[in-house]
């Protein structure tokens, strides 16, 4: 079992108070910082650009996990690798040709993830697992923070494992949407190993307490397993 990484998500933090915010969660051990980058047209919300990314790299040595909720994702890879991305996640429902979207991140010398909306199944990506760092299983679907886990996530972060486990690879098996100290024992059971955390971190008032109470109970779901 991979050790349990948690990826605050800044979509749920204070904008105005996004260095100290950042710094803060950091220093208390975060494993990432997930970006969730949005269009207005994939997804009906629209976020942060580059230069978000850009920002958070003068502020932090965390990887940066940008989250590409966008159209024509090839379009713009190269400016989130720039700006500073470790990983870089596009959505398999916008990519025609992913096993060429994947190949041209890595060409770019960052870290390829596959997101599937909670409708797409799993048998969509699994001519490219050998060839992705990380897979990203939406368990709300994407625009927004604060939504409710859809349950029937669980399968399917299940099976994504067994899938992982047949590369041989090491793969991040990452679960974004709902994670809060209700949902993540069952998540992490399932065989998560990469939490991404919005409202249940920064979207609480002691941000602090909120990012240990979700790590204690994720490497408690982690240690039983
Ligand atoms: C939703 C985003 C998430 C969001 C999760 O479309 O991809 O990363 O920040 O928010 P919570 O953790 O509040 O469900
Ligand atoms: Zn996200």
């Amino acid at each position: 079992m991979n050790r349990i990484q948690i990826a605050p998500s800044i979509l749920s933090a204070d904008l105005l108070k996004l260095e100290e915010q950042v710094k803060l969660i950091a220093a208390q051990g975060a494993d990432m910082i997930h970006v969730d980058v949005m269009d207005g047209h994939f997804v009906p919300n629209l976020t942060f650009g580059p230069n978000m990314v850009a920002a958070l790299k003068r502020i932090t040595n965390l990887p940066l996990d940008v989250h590409l909720m966008i159209e024509n994702p090839d379009h713009c890879i190269e400016k989130y690798v720039k700006a500073g991305a470790s990983i870089l996640t596009v959505h398999q429902e916008v990519c025609t040709h992913l096993h060429r979207t994947i190949q041209a991140i890595h060409s770019l010398g960052v870290k390829a993830g596959v997101s599937l909306n909670p409708a797409t199944s799993l048998t969509t990506v699994e001519n490219v697992m050998e060839d992705i760092d990380l897979i990203l299983i939406m368990t709300v679907n994407p625009g927004f923070g604060g939504q409710k886990f859809i349950p029937q996530g669980l399968n399917k972060i299940a099976k994504a494992k067994k899938m992982i486990e047949k590369t041989g690879k090491d793969i991040f098996l990452e679960v974004d949407g709902g994670v809060n100290p209700d949902t993540v024992e069952a998540i992490v059971k399932s065989g998560a190993d990469l939490l991404v955390a919005g409202s249940s971190i920064f979207g609480q008032e002691d941000i602090v307490k909120a990012f240990h109470e979700l790590r204690k109970k994720a490497e408690k779901a982690a240690s039983a397993l």
